[in-house]
C-alpha cells in the first residue's frame, strides 16, 4: 500500500476521482451480483465497531487525511517560500530529491509533518484490530464454509511448507501490524481483514481497493487499446484478497481469473468473499517469481501496487516469469509508481518519503528504474513496451485512452491518474 491521496480531490471546481461515489456504485454492483440465496456469508460485514471504535476510525480517518492532503501543501509551500531561498542564497542547488529531502531533515515542520504522516499511517490499521479479533471465531467458520461448499465454483490452494520471501517476514510493511502473512490460529484470516478494514480507515471509507477502481481504469484501457485481446485467462500478482481481479471478470465475460499471494490470510479471506459474492475466483499461494503455472498460460497478467514492495532483483525475476507464464500476444500491465524521470523533484521526494518512514524500504530503487527497460530484460519487446498515465473512471468517465506526458492538463499519479507500466509479448 502506498501513501497516494485517493480521497476526492478538487480543483477548479471539477471532482478528480470520486471514489465515494464510485465505490458506493460498485458495492451496490457487487451486491446485485450476489446470489441471492448465497450460502456464504459476507464475511467482511461480520466485524463491527463498537461506537467508540468507530468515532476512533473517524478520527484516524481525518487525521491521515491532513497529514497526506493539507500538510504536504504546507510543507511545499514553506520549502518553496522559506528553506528554498534561504538555501539558494548560500549557494546551493536543490534540483533533486535528495537535496530536498537534505534541506528538510533538520526543519521542524518537516520533523511534525513526519511524525504525523507516520502514526497516522499505524493507527489506521491499529484502530480496527479489536472488532477483527471479536469476529474473527465466526470469520473462520464463514471461511470454512466457503471451502466445503464452495458455490461459486472458484478454488483455494495453500502450500504448508510455503517459504514467505524474507522482504515480506524482515518487517511490518507499511506500517501494518503482522504484515501480510502473519497467522495467529488455525486457518486465520485476522490480518486480511485488518488490512481490509484499516484500508478503509486509511482512506476514509473510500478505498479504491474495496472495489477495483484501478482495476477498472486498467480494463477499460485495455479494451480500448488492444480491442484484439480476448483474454480467457488472467493473473493478479499480489493480488491481496482478489478484490482487484473482480472488474477483470466484469469485464471479459468468461475470463478464468487467478490471483497469487504469499499471504495465506490474505487468499483465505478473498476465497470466502469471492464466494459469497458468486464470482469463481483462483486463489493459490505462490511466490511470484516462481510459480507453478505452465509456459504460455495467460493472455493477461496484471498488478496493482505490487512492485515497489519487492526487492528490484525480485522484480527482475518475476518479469521474467511474466514473460515465461504470458501466451504469444498476451500483455502485462503493472500499476505502480511513476519513476524518478518522469515526474518533478517535489513529487519524488514526496513518494520517496515511504522509503525510509513507512517500512517500504524498495520504494525508491523501483522507482530509480527504467520500466521500459525492465520488461526488456524480462524478455519482452522494447517497441511493444509502455509507461503511461491512464485516466482514472471518476474523473474522466468518457476517457479510455492514456495521457500523452507532455499533454496539458495531465493529472499526476494518484490525482485523476494512474501511472501503469508493462508490455505485450510478440506473436
Ligand atoms: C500492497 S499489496 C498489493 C495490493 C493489491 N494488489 C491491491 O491492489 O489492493 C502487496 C501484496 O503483494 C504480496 N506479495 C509480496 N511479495 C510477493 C511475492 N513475491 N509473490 C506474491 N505476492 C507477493 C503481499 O503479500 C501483498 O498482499
Amino acid at each position: 500500500m502506498l501513501l497516494f491521496d485517493d480521497t476526492p480531490w478538487v480543483q477548479n471546481g471539477v471532482s478528480y476521482g470520486d471514489t465515494a461515489i464510485q465505490a458506493m456504485e460498485d458495492l451496490m454492483s457487487l451486491l446485485e451480483r450476489a446470489p441471492k440465496t448465497s450460502h456464504i456469508a459476507d464475511i467482511e460485514a461480520i466485524p463491527v465497531p463498537t461506537h467508540d471504535e468507530y468515532a476512533r476510525q473517524r478520527f484516524c480517518s481525518l487525521l491521515r487525511r491532513h497529514a497526506i492532503q493539507e500538510f504536504p501543501a504546507a510543507l511545499e509551500a514553506d520549502f518553496n517560500e522559506r528553506v528554498a531561498p534561504a538555501l539558494k542564497a548560500q549557494g546551493e542547488t536543490l534540483d533533486n530529491w535528495r537535496a530536498v529531502d537534505k534541506a528538510l531533515r533538520g526543519e521542524n515542520l518537516y520533523r511534525f509533518y513526519s511524525t504525523l504522516r507516520y502514526n497516522a499511517q499505524e493507527m489506521c490499521f491499529l484502530s480496527v484490530q479489536d472488532e477483527v479479533e471479536r469476529a474473527l471465531p465466526e470469520m473462520i467458520e464463514v471461511v470454512r464454509a466457503a471451502v466445503d461448499l464452495n458455490p461459486a465454483g472458484g478454488s483455494l490452494a495453500l502450500s504448508l511448507d510455503f517459504e514467505i520471501p524474507p522482504y515480506v517476514t524482515a518487517l511490518d510493511v507499511h506500517l501494518t501490524p503482522g504484515c501480510f502473512h502473519t497467522e495467529y490460529t488455525a486457518d486465520d484470516v485476522a490480518q486480511a481483514a485488518v488490512i481490509s478494514l484499516g484500508s478503509r480507515v486509511f482512506t476514509a471509507q473510500q478505498s479504491h481497493r474495496s472495489w477495483g477502481g484501478v482495476a477498472k481504469v486498467v480494463s477499460r484501457w485495455i479494451k480500448h487499446e488492444y480491442p484484439d485481446l480476448q483474454p480467457k485467462r488472467m493473473l493478479d500478482l499480489g493480488t491481496t484478497s482478489g478484490k482487484n481481479l473482480l472488474p477483470y471478470v466484469e469485464a471479459f465475460p468468461g475470463v478464468e481469473a487467478h490471483g497469487i499471494d504469499v499471504g495465506a490470510p490474505l487468499l483465505r479471506y478473498g476465497h470466502a468473499l469471492a464466494e459469497h459474492a458468486g464470482v469463481p475466483l483462483h486463489f493459490s499461494q505462490q511466490n511470484a517469481e516462481k510459480t507453478n503455472f505452465p509456459d504460455a498460460h495467460f493472455d493477461l497478467i496484471v498488478s496493482s501496487f505490487f512492485f515497489h514492495e519487492v526487492p528490484v532483483w525480485a522484480t527482475r525475476k518475476i518479469l521474467a516469469e511474466c514473460h515465461r507464464m504470458l501466451k504469444p500476444g498476451g500483455l502485462i500491465v503493472h500499476q505502480e509508481l511513476p519513476a524518478h524521470d518522469l515526474v518533478d523533484v517535489w513529487e519524488n521526494y514526496f513518494w520517496n518519503w515511504d522509503t525510509r518512514n513507512n517500512n517500504e524500504p524498495s520504494y525508491t530503487a523501483f522507482r530509480d528504474q527504467d520500466p521500459i527497460e525492465l520488461c526488456v530484460k524480462a524478455g519482452f519487446d522494447r517497441e511493444n513496451s509502455f509507461a503511461l498515465i491512464l485516466p482514472d473512471v471518476g474523473a474522466y468517465p468518457d476517457r479510455s485512452n492514456a495521457f500523452a506526458w507532455e499533454e496539458p492538463g495531465r493529472p499526476r499519479h494518484g490525482r485523476g491518474g494512474w501511472y501503469v507500466f508493462g508490455s505485450r509479448k510478440a506473436f
